[in-house]
């Protein structure tokens, strides 16, 4: 299993890229499932979440032809298994994405009930109810959701989620694009990649209004036809890049990225003592010589997102002062304090609250990432650490982060990959 060893101490400065958002192409990828003509994609990050993603919709019998660097193909007119395996869906959570698209243009779907993972339960009922309102015929069987459209297509419903889901709307929201009359999706998540992929639905010929706001209508249309769309920067890798420059004293620049999602992000490294200048599509940062501890309470967009929680307390756990951090979307994503302690952080948890003290450094030592932001702090606090910081598990962070070692290098830290 891959490792990464960083040699911490070094500020990082100079400039990167920021890659496509894989939480906006994961359901992008599934959209294409919603016509028979090509969908043509740019700006995909490269990524392990990508990967299986692809392996999943070509087993339905998508085609898929990559289009220059970093840019995709997929063809779905041979669709002919409407089906996501347990092995596929339990490597990948946002495997039920296909749920939506493939009720709603194939007219059933068999796609793995998603087990619980190392950052919650993470239950998918509203998904369910919500297909059920627009008329789905759905049975949980042996772990499998076995779902039917009805009288062959989908009925446009209001729906009512209990709790703001990003994937739980994105799915509902590809179903009603094909279903018959208008769809209202209240309640929605308001999350910058909900409208990307309303974006590349509306270029496919869905009519929807509304994304953005916790109101999504929607008109279904008979057909979509094929299109083009450019996948949105990643705004949870450049906020990740963000931190780890603030934390390690460092000047970055990220080119390719917009500030315009990151609003919470951005106040909260101001109030570290950050300094940042923000260009249409480029941010910089400039580190103070210490930083200030900062509390931020984790919510649906577009207050402070829970993946770059575990990013801000690696930074409070150098910082100057004490903070509390308050995890209030999922129940168990504190699993990076337990290796922040390893390495001499100051961190008591309390149920959803962390109490993090700065401490004047922390020292190199092994730790395990647990899921992909966890590792992202783990990352973090090793660029910053005196002495040799090993991370196993490192697929995680393949996961979500394009070529990190690389991009770490470009800023002059000391990163390397061991097998
Ligand atoms: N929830 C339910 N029932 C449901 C759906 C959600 O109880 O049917 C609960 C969840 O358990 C959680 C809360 O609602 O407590 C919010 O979950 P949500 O459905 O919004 O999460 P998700 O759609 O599964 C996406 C991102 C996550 C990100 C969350 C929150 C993708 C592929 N994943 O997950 O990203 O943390 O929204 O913003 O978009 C990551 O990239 O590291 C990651 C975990």
């Amino acid at each position: 299993m891959d490792r990464l060893l960083i040699q911490g101490g070094t500020p990082l400065c100079g400039e990167i890229a920021i890659s496509g958002a894989k939480n906006a192409a994961l359901p992008i990828l599934c959209a294409c499932l919603l016509t028979s003509e090509p969908l043509q994609l740019s700006n995909v990050p490269q990524l392990r979440d990508i990967s299986t993603m692809l392996r999943l919709i070509e087993q339905m019998g998508v085609e898929v032809s990559p289009d220059g660097s970093n840019g995709l193909v997929l063809d779905s007119k041979g669709l002919n298994n409407p089906l996501a395996p347990y092995d596929m869906v339990k490597t990948m959570r946002a495997s039920i994405l296909v749920l939506g698209p493939l009720l709603a243009r194939h007219g059933e779907a068999r796609v793995s009930l998603p087990g619980g993972c190392a950052i919650g339960a993470r239950p998918v009922e509203q998904h369910i109810r919500g297909l059920q309102a627009m008329g789905a015929e759905i049975t949980v069987e042996h772990g499998y959701i076995q779902a039917k459209a009805g009288a062959g297509r989908l009925k446009g419903a209001c729906i009512v989620t209990d709790m703001v889901t990003v994937t739980g709307t994105e799915n509902l929201m590809m179903a009603a694009v094909l279903a018959e009359g208008e769809t209202i999706i209240e309640n929605a998540a308001r999350e910058p990649e909900v409208v990307d992929l309303a974006n590349c639905l509306v270029s496919m010929g869905a009519q929807i209004s509304g994304a953005g706001t916790d109101k999504i209508r929607i008109r279904g249309v008979e057909r979509l036809h094929g299109a083009r769309h450019a996948i949105m920067a990643d705004r949870i890798e450049t906020g990740t890049y963000l931190c780890a420059a603030a934390a390690t004293g460092g000047s970055i620049r990220l080119t390719g990225t917009s500030a315009a999602y990151l609003d919470a992000v951005v106040d909260k490294l101001l109030d570290t003592g950050c300094d940042i200048v923000i260009e249409r599509e480029a941010i910089t940062l400039n580190a103070p010589q210490k930083l200030r501890a900062v509390s931020i309470r984790t919510s649906p967009y577009p207050a402070f997102p829970t993946d770059m929680q575990a990013q801000f307390m690696a930074i409070n756990c150098i910082a100057e002062g004490s903070a509390v951090i308050r995890e209030t979307i999922f129940e168990n994503r504190f699993m990076h304090a337990v290796e922040l302690i390893r390495m001499g952080a100051d961190i008591r948890i309390d149920a959803s609250n962390a109490m993090v003290t700065g401490v004047e450094r922390l020292d190199g030592a092994t730790v395990m990432a647990t899921d992909l932001r966890a590792s992202a702090s783990l990352v973090i606090a090793g660029l910053v650490a005196q002495g040799e910081t090993v991370i196993d598990r490192i697929y995680h962070l393949d996961r979500g982060y394009e070529r990190i070692e690389e991009k770490l290098g470009q800023l002059g830290a000391h990163v390397r990959r061991v097998r």
